[in-house]
This record gives structure tokens, sequence and C-alpha cells, in this order.
């Protein structure tokens, strides 16, 4: 089972460690970082999602 919705990686990772879901799909807070697993990595802190951030996808 995916879970979706309002998750971080911290929190998606409490989930599936409870055994919630098995895999965990990140939507808006990849759109606002595309760097989003380098910034985890790094430490950098995230971008916040905002709905003016779709028009620039198109
Ligand atoms: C721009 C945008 C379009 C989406 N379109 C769909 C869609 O067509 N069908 C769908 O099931 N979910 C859609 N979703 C929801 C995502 O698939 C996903 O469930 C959700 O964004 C994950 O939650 P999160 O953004 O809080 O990480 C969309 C999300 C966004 C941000």
């Amino acid at each position: 089972m995916i879970g979706v919705g309002g998750y971080s990686a911290a929190t998606g990772s409490d989930a599936i460690q409870a055994g919630k879901f098995d895999l965990l799909a990140i939507g808006r807070p990849l759109i606002a970082n595309p760097d989003y697993v380098a910034k985890l990595k790094s430490g950098e802190p995230l971008i916040d999602y905002s709905d003016e951030m779709l028009a620039q996808l198109i």
C-alpha cells in the first residue's frame, strides 16, 4: 500500500515503520523542492509549497 497526503519524510518514515503502508508518495514538497532528497541529506531547510508554484511548471 502507498501512503499519500501531507507527509514529510520523517512522518512518512514513522508511518512505514508503524506498518501503516509500504511506500510513501510525496507530491507538493517535491514541487517546491526539486532537490528534495539532496536537501534531506544535507539538512538544508525545505521551501514550503504554495499554489503559485504550479504556474511555473507549465
Ligand atoms: C498539481 C497536483 C495535481 C494532482 N493531480 C492528481 C490527480 O490527477 N489524481 C490523483 O489521484 N491525485 C492527484 N494529486 C495528488 C497527488 O497524487 C498526491 O496524492 C498528493 O499530492 C500527495 O500529497 P502531498 O502533496 O501532501 O505530498 C495531485 C497533486 C498535485 C499537487
